[in-house]
């Protein structure tokens, strides 16, 4: 759906439908123009109590003599109580009901989002709005054939906002949630489509003059000592690719380090995982697709920044020659690693990944973004990322960025007492810390490889992907970490230009 903004009335613009929201208890004074000329059918439909602009309540009236075929009311809640996420999620009703109504063009008219009492955020109120309708959109129809309903229903072609605002940040807003869709289809791909190798084929195809795309083959990451990684690769079928990118927006400046978790399907190794636990293990590259969604964005963008990426990308197989249970290797920074569940192979593709870009590029900090444990979940639920790292100011910046987003992070204590969990008989440290406090271990692995550089980790693995939809997430990927750090990244350019 492309969106554009115009600054016309609602009762000039020929549309398939007219998005009218509404504050409880619907204002009539705000439409009377446009009830006027439509016979007081929303008069009506307010006064028989069906509307009553309830949190995203939606009514649709078919109309005639004016310039839109349809009007679809959606309620907003009271007006005291409206925030960001709740415009989202209104945007999202009101878009996806259109479309059941066979819409192609919607407009949308600002006039009650405008009348918002208090500033909600970055934005103005029809950004969110929008946004929520973008995200609320989105489908993974690709293989879904003709018999079913979802396949006859068209997709939305056009929202148009109609508003005087002339800096309404379109492309920002296209970006932003262009990026989200770009990373939601990489992630439902099945794994046979998204092997390492083809999910170097996207990285490269985001490669262009401000845009570097490298990409390490076994040999090279062998050259390198990246044994911890490697050992995630032995198993399958599938060569490992080890993905660089690196964003030049910013001349010499001291980049930021973004890493994301790529095992494009995660078995659990020799360490099997149960049949259920594997059925959604295609989203184990999450991290990765996140990272690259943020690179395209940012370099069409042109963005005065410097940003590296890192995609460690592998599949985690149980193939003859796997890597076993017990068996210790040496980590790019030379740290040995006894892997007693070859299950917590994410762990072991993200130090290497970490000390690569560490020992290569000395960025600023590094943002670790990976689905790293079921524990997550079993903490957090699926309504937060789970954030850990070395660094206050950069969760800081990220707690901000979230804030923002509704992408929400909570923070879990590194205690200096977990370093016990991790302590192995044989090597420097083992993969895994026994049951209790597993989101943190994780985490804790991960510290011991990163040394001084500001680091911030995470863990995705309960939010990236839903086997229930949200208010306007459909089940199955989110995008969660691509508009967080696209904020964060907005935020620091803003500020950089006004000092
Ligand atoms: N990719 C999984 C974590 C995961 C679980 C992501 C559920 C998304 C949804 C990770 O590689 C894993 O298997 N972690 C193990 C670690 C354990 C063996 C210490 C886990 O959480 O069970
Ligand atoms: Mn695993
Ligand atoms: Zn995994």
């Amino acid at each position: 759906m492309e969106i554009t903004i115009k600054d016309a009335y609602e009762l000039d613009y020929k549309s398939d439908c007219l998005v009218l929201p509404f504050f409880e208890t619907a204002d009539m004074e705000l439409c009377a123009d446009i009830d006027a000329k439509i016979g007081g059918l929303i008069q009506k439909v307010i006064t028989s109590g069906e509307f009553k602009a309830k949190e995203g309540q939606c009514v649709v009236l078919y109309v005639s003599g004016v310039s839109f075929d349809r009007l679809l009311l959606v309620g907003l809640g009271k007006r005291a109580d409206i925030t960001a996420e709740k415009l989202r999620r209104a945007g999202s009703k009101a878009f996806v009901r259109a479309r059941e109504s066979k819409t192609e063009t919607v407009t949308i008219s600002v006039r009650a989002l405008n009348e918002t009492e208090k500033s909600i955020g970055a934005f103005s109120p029809p950004y969110y709005f929008t946004e929520g309708a973008m995200l609320g959109l989105y489908r993974y129809l690709k293989y879904k054939k003709a018999d079913d309903d979802k396949k006859d229903e068209k997709e939305i072609k056009e929202a148009v906002i109609l508003s005087k605002d002339k800096d309404f940040p379109v492309q920002w807003l296209t970006l932003n949630t262009m990026a989200s869709t770009f990373a939601r289809d990489l992630v439902n791909s099945p794994s046979k489509d998204m092997t390492p190798t083809s999910l170097t084929d996207v990285a490269k195809s985001l490669a262009g003059k401000n845009l570097k795309v490298k990409v390490l083959e076994q040999k090279d990451s062998e050259k390198e000592g990246m044994w911890s990684y490697l050992a995630v690769a032995k198993g399958s079928a599938e060569p490992p690719k080890f993905i660089v990118l690196e964003y030049n927006g910013a001349g010499k400046a001291v980049p930021l380090a973004i890493v994301g978790k790529a095992i494009t399907f995660d078995s659990g190794g020799l360490s099997l995982k149960p049949a259920d636990s594997m059925e959604d293990m295609k989203q184990d590259m999450a991290g990765g697709a996140a990272t690259l969604a943020i690179f395209k964005a940012v370099s069409f963008l042109k963005l005065p920044i410097n940003l590296i990426g890192v995609l460690p990308a592998t599949e985690n197989m149980p193939g003859g020659h796997a890597i076993r249970p017990g068996d210790v290797v040496t980590a790019i920074t030379g740290k040995t690693i006894e892997i007693l569940n070859t299950d917590a192979e994410g762990r072991l593709a993200l130090v290497d990944a970490i000390g690569y870009v560490i020992k290569h590029y000395k960025p600023e900090a590094v943002i670790d973004m990976a689905t790293l444990t079921g524990a997550c979940s079993i903490a957090l639920g699926n309504e937060a990322v789970a954030m850990m790292g070395n660094d206050e100011k950069i969760m800081a910046e990220i707690r901000e960025a979230s804030d923002e987003t509704f992408e929400r992070v909570w923070q879990m204590p590194l205690f200096e007492e977990f370093k016990e969990y991790l302590k192995s008989d044989v090597a420097d440290i083992k993969n895994i810390g026994g049951r209790t406090g597993g989101l943190i271990t994780a985490a804790y692995f991960i510290k011991e490889f990163v040394g001084e550089t500001p680091w911030v980790h995470l863990d995705i693995a309960s939010t990236a992907f839903l086997a229930k939809p949200k208010p306007y997430f459909v089940k199955g990927a989110t995008a969660v970490g691509v508009r967080l750090l696209l904020e964060l990244i907005r935020k620091r350019v803003e500020k950089a230009q006004k000092s």
